[in-house]
C-alpha cells in the first residue's frame, strides 16, 4: 500500500509506526544509519509529536536529551548513547567529556517551546508526576538560556551566535557561504563520511563543506571546548536571526510555565532575556529586503543571502502592518511557480539548488514554525496554506527527510522521526485536507 492508497487514519498511524521503529530506548533517532543517535531539535519536535498521543513518551524524549547536557547548561547537538559506525564524526572526533559522549556543539533551543506543549498535553492526560516532570526539565531549560546568554551574546547584542554552521540546523545553506569560505580547509582530524554511503553525494554537502565542518571541529576540541576560547579562537562567527527567534520564542514559552514553576526572580530572569532578544531581532529587520538578516561577526557585515532564516523572527516577534504584509508578500513569491514550498533558498537566488539539502529543499519542521510565526501574526490563510502544502507533499512523497520544491519528490533520507511528527501535528493545524494542495 502506498501513501496515496492510505486514509488519514492510516497515516497517523504509520507516522507513529515510523517515531517505534525510530526508538533507541526512550530517545527517537532522526532516521536509522543516516543518524544513529540523538539529535537536540529533532527530539523536541518529536517530543512534540508524542505529545499528541503519549506524554509520557514525549517527556522522556525530553529527559533522556537532557541526560547529554553539560555542567556548564549546553544541550549538546547530538547525544551519542549507544555506539553506531555509520556516522561521521564519531565520539572519538569530538574528544568532549561528558559523563556520556556528546558533541561540542549545540543545535535550535526549540526545547523550551516543546516542554510547554508536552507539560500542557501531561496536564490534559492527567498523567502522575507531570509536575515534577516538567519542574526538573524547565529548570534544564532556564540553565540551557544562561548558558546561550552568557556563551553566545557576550557583547550583549541581544543577538545569540552559532560558531558552527551546524549549529544552525541548516548545515549548508548559503547564508554560511561567505563567512564559510574563510575556514581553511585543512584539518588534523582524517574525514571519513559516512552520509554519502547512504544518500546521493548530490544531495549532500559537498566534500569542501566537510573539510571546513571539521576545521572547526579540530580548532573549538583544541580549546578544551571552554566557550570563552572558543569565542576568542572562531573563524566563524555569526549572530543567526533563526537561532535567536527560536531562543526568544522558547523563553517566552518558559515565561509561562514560570508562571508555575519558576520564583520570582527566575520570572523577571526570563522576561529580561526576553526583551534583550526581541529588540535584538528587531534591529535585524532590513526594508528594502522585506526580510530579516543575520550578522556576520567577524566581518561586521549583514547576512543577506535570502533563506529561511530571514522569516524565522515571525516565531518570536509581533510585527507592525507595514513589516507583515512585506513579509507575506514575499512569502508568496518565494512560492511562485514551485509545486511545494517553503523553499529554504528562494528559486530565483543563484545559489539555489532544489535538491541539494538546504539549498533549496522544503523541510516540514521549518514550514511547521514558520506557518506558527505567521498565525502568531494573524496571517491565518498564508499559515493555513503552507501546513496544508506540507501535509500534501508528505503524503504524496512519504515520510522523507526534505522535498525537492520544482518536482515535490521526496529526498535524503526516508521514514525520518521530525517528519513523521510534523506530519502529525500540520495536519491537525491544517484542518482541512492537505492532499492535492497547491503551494500558496
Ligand atoms: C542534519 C540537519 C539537521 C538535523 C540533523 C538530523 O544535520 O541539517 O538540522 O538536526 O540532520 O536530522
Amino acid at each position: 500500500m502506498t501513501m496515496n492508497d492510505m486514509t488519514r487514519f492510516d497515516r497517523d498511524e504509520a507516522a507513529r509506526a515510523i517515531l517505534a521503529r525510530n526508538d533507541r530506548g526512550g530517545y527517537t533517532v532522526p532516521t536509522d544509519r543516516l543518524y544513529p543517535f540523538q539529535w537536540n531539535w529533532d527530539s523536541a519536535f518529536v517530543a512534540i509529536g508524542f505529545a499528541l498521543f503519549d506524554a509520557d513518551r514525549a517527556y522522556r524524549e525530553l529527559e533522556r536529551l537532557v541526560e547529554g547536557q553539560w555542567d556548564d547548561g549546553m544541550i549538546p547537538h547530538i547525544v551519542f548513547h549507544a555506539p553506531s559506525d555509520t556516522y561521521f564524526p564519531g565520539p572519538e572526533v569530538w574528544g568532549t567529556r561528558h559523563r556520556i559522549p556528546t558533541s561540542g556543539i549545540t543545535q535550535p533551543p526549540v526545547f523550551g517551546m516543546a516542554l510547554r506543549q508536552v507539560h500542557e498535553a501531561a496536564v490534559k492526560a492527567g498523567l502522575p508526576q507531570a509536575q515534577e516532570r516538567t519542574s526538573a526539565l524547565f529548570q534544564a531549560a532556564l540553565r540551557s538560556h544562561r548558558w546561550w546568554l552568557r556563551a553566545r551574546d557576550p557583547d550583549s547584542l541581544g543577538l545569540v551566535a552559532i560558531l558552527h554552521p551546524w549549529e544552525s540546523g541548516s548545515d549548508n545553506s548559503p547564508a554560511w557561504d561567505v563567512a564559510l569560505a574563510r575556514v581553511p580547509t585543512t584539518t588534523t582530524t582524517t574525514i571519513r563520511r559516512k552520509d554519502t554511503g547512504h544518500v546521493d553525494a548530490a544531495m549532500r554537502p559537498r566534500d569542501e563543506d566537510y573539510q571546513r565542518f571539521i576545521h572547526l571541529v579540530d580548532t573549538y576540541r583544541d580549546c578544551g571546548w571552554d566557550p570563552q576560547r572558543q569565542w576568542a579562537a572562531a573563524p566563524f562567527k555569526i549572530a543567526d536571526v533563526q537561532m535567536t527567534a527560536i531562543l526568544a520564542r522558547a523563553t517566552a514559552d518558559l515565561m509561562h510555565l514560570a508562571e508555575t514553576f519558576g520564583s520570582a526572580e527566575e520570572r523577571t530572569e526570563l522576561s529580561d532575556i526576553h526583551r534583550r532578544l526581541l529588540d535584538g531581532l528587531a534591529r535585524r529587520w532590513r526594508p528594502e529586503l522585506s526580510r530579516f538578516v543575520s550578522l556576520d561577526l567577524i566581518s561586521g557585515e549583514d547576512v543577506d543571502a535570502p533563506t529561511q532564516a530571514c522569516f524565522m523572527p515571525l516565531v518570536a516577534l509581533r510585527l507592525d502592518d507595514v513589516q507583515r504584509k512585506a513579509v507575506t508578500a514575499e512569502i508568496e513569491r518565494w512560492h511562485q511557480g514551485l509545486i511545494v514550498g517553503l523553499p529554504t533558498t528562494p528559486s530565483f537566488s543563484p545559489a539555489f539548488e532544489p535538491k541539494r539539502y538546504w539549498r533549496g529543499p522544503v523541510w516540514a519542521v521549518v514550514n511547521w514554525l514558520i506557518a506558527d510565526g505567521l498565525r502568531l501574526n494573524g496571517a491565518e490563510d498564508l499559515a493555513r496554506r503552507i501546513e496544508q502544502g506540507t501535509v500534501g507533499a508528505i503524503e504524496r512523497a512519504g515520510f522523507c527527510e526534505y522535498f525537492d520544491p520544482t518536482t515535490g519528490e521526496g529526498l535524503g533520507g526516508d521514514a525520518f522521526s521530525w517528519t513523521a511528527a510534523a506530519y502529525m501535528v500540520l495536519r491537525r493545524r491544517a484542518g482541512s485536507s492537505g492532499a492535492g494542495a497547491e503551494a500558496p
